[in-house]
């Protein structure tokens, strides 16, 4: 099988990325090629109309509800709303907290120090950043990126909800404990609900309708600051490899 220029360059930058994410300094001199299934992560919509339907619906979600919402206080202190960005099928959904400080200037979600590792975890799994969505659980950045509050998540989490129901992923990963919480109905802490696949439901209510496998993981702001934490996320998002037949680095 002959390597595209593009597929040997991929193939470099995961077993970079995960070496970092690892921190792992030594870099092996020999990078096997991926497997052509890995291709399908990165492949385009089955049907190319599907999609565009998708990225039409997500529009108007965020065009005529989010943009101008005004169902919390965080509507009068916040610069814009960061709806998110990525495919719209994508086969792998990252769900985040709130904006921080520059995805409320620049309007867009996990572009910061945070969102730079998040970059990293992505393509370590063999992906980019183009192949996934990615968005939070809060449309608005809270002031002085203190926690959400209940009511803010309450008055959100309908828009996360919609969007995750347009966008029909295979799998989603919960970035942090209050996306875990949410997006799963429950109380329990990250570190107890990491390492294994929950039951989301696109509902928003615990046993209703259809539901998908969730991830929940350690944040990469947390990773930042505790990086003995990295091995624990590695192993999560193996498991979400294994669940979307992405192949394995090196
Ligand atoms: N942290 C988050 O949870 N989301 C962002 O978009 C950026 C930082
Ligand atoms: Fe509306 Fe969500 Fe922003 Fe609150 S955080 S104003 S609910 S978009």
């Amino acid at each position: 099988m002959e390597w595209k220029p593009e597929q040997i360059r991929l193939a470099v930058a995961q077993q970079l990325k995960t070496d970092s994410l690892l921190g792992i300094q030594d870099v092996p001199m020999h990078i096997e090629a991926p497997s052509m299934s890995r291709a399908t992560a990165a492949q385009p919509a089955a049907d190319p109309l599907e999609d565009s339907g998708r990225t039409e619906q997500l529009q108007i979600l965020n065009r005529t509800s989010v943009v101008g919402c005004t169902k919390c206080g965080l509507a009068s202190t916040r610069t814009q709303t960061v709806f998110g960005q990525g495919s719209s099928a994508p086969r792998l959904v990252f769900v985040g907290e709130a904006p921080g400080y520059e995805e409320d200037k620049k309007g867009l979600a996990f572009v910061g120090k945070a969102g730079q590792k998040l970059t990293d975890m992505i393509v370590a799994m063999g992906l980019t950043r183009e192949d996934v969505f990615i968005c939070n659980v809060l449309k608005c950045r809270p002031p002085n990126n203190r926690d959400p509050s209940a009511e803010e998540i309450l008055a959100c989490r309908p828009y996360l909800q919609q969007q995750l129901q347009i966008l029909q992923p295979e799998v989603v990963v919960a970035l942090g404990a209050p996306a875990a919480k949410t997006l799963l109905n429950t109380a329990q802490g990250i570190g107890k609900l990491r390492g294994r696949f929950h039951d989301l439901y696109l509902s928003g209510t615990e046993g209703v309708g259809p539901s998908i496998p969730a991830m929940p993981t350690y944040h990469p702001a947390y990773l930042l600051r505790n990086p003995a934490e990295k091995r624990k996320a590695w192993d999560d998002l193996q498991m979400v490899m294994a669940l979307l037949g992405l192949e394995r680095p090196g």
